[in-house]
C-alpha cells in the first residue's frame, strides 16, 4: 500500500474517531458513535498492518490472535458491574504498551538521528515511557481498588506532597541525564531509574485517593493513557497514534474536569494526587445514635406511588447490581399510563462509571426525555411527592452538605429529603462506596424497602396492578 493511501486511510479513521466521540456524548446517538469507533479502528488496523508494517508478520498476527481472543473472552464474560475495573485494566495495558514501545525504540539505537533530531526523539521516548509507566501502575492500583482486592480507603504516606515533589525533581533530573547520554549512545540507566520512579509515583498517586473520589481518578487515568499513546505516536512518527492519543487525552481531561465539578473538587488537586482526603474518616455507620428507621412493604410503596402526582426515581449502583432497570421501566410505564408524572434524577457519579445509569436506562428503553441531570431537577424536590431511591446511597447522602469533615463533604447530592416522601430500596443498612453512614435513612419522611431491588420492585409492580 502506498504511503498516500495509508495517509488517506488515517485521515478517514481520524474523522471516524471524532464522529465516535461526538456520538458517544449523547445516549440517543451512542450506538452510532460506537459503530463509528469500531469501523475507524478497523480501518486504522488494516492501514497500519498493510501499509506500515514491513516484516515480522507472523509475530504480529500471532499477537493479534492471542490478544484479540483474550479481549473477546473477557468482554463477553465481564458483568456490567465490573466494567469500571475492566476499563481500569485496559488503561494499564495502554500504559504498559507505551513503556514497552519506548524501551524497544531506545534499544534500536537509530544512529541516523543526530543533533537536535536526536534530542527531540530522546525527549519523546522519555515522556512516552514516563506517562506510560505512571498510567500503568496507577491503573493497576485503581483496578485493585475498584474490584475490592485492596481497601478503597485512602492510604496517606507522611509528607506525601514532598515525596511527590521529590519524585518530580528526580524524573526531571534523570531526563536531563538521559537526553545527554543518548547523544553518546547511552542512557539506559536514567531511563530504567525514571521508569521505577514513575511506577512508584503512579502507585502513590492512586493509593492516596479515597473511595468517593475514584470517578475522577478513572477519567484522569483515561486521559493519561491517551497522552501516553500520543507520546508513543511521536516516538514512532505515527500521525494516527498522535491524533488518536490526543483525542483520548483531551476528552479524558474534559471528562475529569466534568467529574471534578460533579464532585466539587479542584482539578489541580486531582493532578497532584491525594485529593479529597483531608476530611474525616469514613465510618461504617452506627445505627444506634442515628435514630429509628421506618421499614415498609412493596404494597405500601405501590399505594404511595398511586397517590402521587410527581415521582422522582433516583437510580444508583444497586440498580445495576440487581439488574432492576427493566422492572423500573415497567413501573414507569404503568405510572405514566395513570397520568402520574415520572422523572429520573441522575447523579454524575451514580454507579461505578460515567454514564452508568444512562446506559442501563437506555438499555431498558426508558424514554430519554424523562431522564434528567442532577442540576436540572435538584431544585424541584419540594414539589416531588415520592422519590424512589433505587440502590443509591452516597449520591443522596445529606452528610455531603451537612457534615464538613465527611469524606464526601462538598459533593453535590440529589436533595430528595426535601420532597414529601423518600423510599430507599436496598438490602441492608450497609454504607455505599464511600463507606459513609447516611442520615437520610433516619429522616421522618424516609421509608426503607429492604431486599434485592429487582425483587422488591417486582412486588411493587404486582401491587400496582
Ligand atoms: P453507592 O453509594 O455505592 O450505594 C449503592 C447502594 O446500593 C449500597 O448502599 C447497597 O446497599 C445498595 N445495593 C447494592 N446491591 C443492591 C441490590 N442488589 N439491591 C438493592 N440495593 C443494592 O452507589 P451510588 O449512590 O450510585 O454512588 C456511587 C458511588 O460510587 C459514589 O461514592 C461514587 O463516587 C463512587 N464511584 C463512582 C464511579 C462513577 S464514575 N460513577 C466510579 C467509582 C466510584 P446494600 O448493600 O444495603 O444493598
Amino acid at each position: 500500500m502506498s504511503q498516500g493511501i495509508v495517509t488517506v486511510a488515517y485521515i478517514g479513521a481520524t474523522i471516524m474517531f471524532i464522529l465516535a466521540l461526538g456520538g458517544l456524548s449523547q445516549p440517543e446517538t451512542s450506538r452510532r458513535g460506537n459503530l463509528f469507533g469500531i469501523f475507524g479502528m478497523l480501518v486504522a488496523l488494516v492501514a497500519t498492518i498493510i501499509g506500515t508494517v514491513s516484516n515480522n508478520f507472523f509475530i504480529l498476527f500471532a499477537g493479534i490472535i492471542v490478544g484479540g481472543s483474550i479481549g473477546l473472552v473477557l468482554a463477553k464474560k465481564v458483568e456490567m458491574t465490573q466494567m469500571p475495573e475492566m476499563v481500569a485494566i485496559l488503561h494499564s495495558l495502554v500504559g504498559l504498551a507505551a513503556v514497552l514501545v519506548g524501551f524497544a525504540d531506545f534499544m534500536e539505537h537509530d544512529t541516523s538521528r543526530v543533533g537536535i533530531d536526536n534530542t527531540i526523539h530522546a525527549v519523546e521516548t522519555y515522556l512516552g515511557v514516563l506517562i506510560g509507566a505512571l498510567t500503568f501502575s496507577g491503573s493497576v492500583v485503581a483496578f485493585l481498588k475498584l474490584s475490592a482486592r485492596i481497601s478503597g480507603k485512602p492510604i496517606l504516606l507522611p509528607g506525601r506532597h514532598w515525596l511527590n515533589l521529590l519524585l518530580l525533581i528526580g524524573v526531571i533530573w534523570l531526563g536531563g541525564k538521559f537526553v545527554g547520554l543518548t547523544a553518546m549512545g547511552g542512557g539506559a540507566v536514567p531511563l530504567i531509574l525514571m521508569t521505577i520512579l514513575s511506577l512508584l509515583f503512579g502507585i502513590h498517586m492512586v493509593i492516596a485517593i479515597g473511595g468517593a473520589d475514584m470517578p475522577v481518578v478513572i477519567s484522569m487515568l483515561n486521559s493519561y493513557s491517551g497522552w501516553a499513546a500520543a507520546a508513543t505516536g511521536f516516538m514512532l512518527s505515527n500521525d494516527l497514534l498522535i491524533v488518536v492519543g490526543a483525542l483520548v487525552g483531551s476528552s479524558g481531561a474534559i471528562l475529569s474536569y466534568i467529574m471534578c465539578r460533579a464532585m466539587n473538587r479542584k482539578f489541580i488537586s486531582v493532578i497532584a494526587g491525594g485529593f479529597g482526603t483531608s476530611g474525616g474518616e469514613a465510618d461504617p455507620g452506627s445505627d444506634e445514635e442515628a435514630g429509628d428507621i421506618i421499614a415498609v412493604e412493596g404494597s405500601e410503596v405501590a399505594d404511595m406511588l398511586l397517590d402521587a402526582k410527581e415521582v422522582m426515581i433516583i437510580p444508583g449502583y444497586g440498580m445495576a447490581v440487581a439488574q432492576a432497570q427493566h422492572v423500573v421501566r415497567e413501573i414507569t410505564r404503568k405510572l405514566r399510563e395513570k397520568k402520574i408524572s415520572v422523572r429520573f434524577g441522575i447523579h454524575p457519579v451514580a454507579g461505578r462509571m460515567p454514564g452508568h445509569m444512562n446506559v442501563l436506562l437506555a438499555e431498558a428503553k426508558v424514554p430519554y426525555d424523562i431522564v434528567f441531570e442532577l442540576d436540572e431537577v435538584n431544585d424541584d424536590f419540594p414539589n416531588v411527592d415520592v422519590s424512589l431511591v433505587i440502590g443509591a446511597n452516597d449520591i443522596v447522602n445529606p452528610a455531603a452538605l451537612e457534615v464538613p469533615d465527611s469524606p464526601i463533604a462538598g459533593m453535590p447530592v440529589l436533595e430528595c429529603w426535601k420532597g414529601k416522601t423518600t423510599v430507599v430500596l436496598k438490602r441492608s443498612m450497609a454504607t455505599g462506596y464511600a463507606g459513609v453512614s447516611n442520615p437520610l435513612f433516619y429522616k421522618e419522611n424516609t421509608r426503607m424497602l429492604f431486599g434485592d431491588a429487582k425483587d422488591t420492585l417486582e412486588n411493587v409492580l404486582k401491587s400496582l396492578d
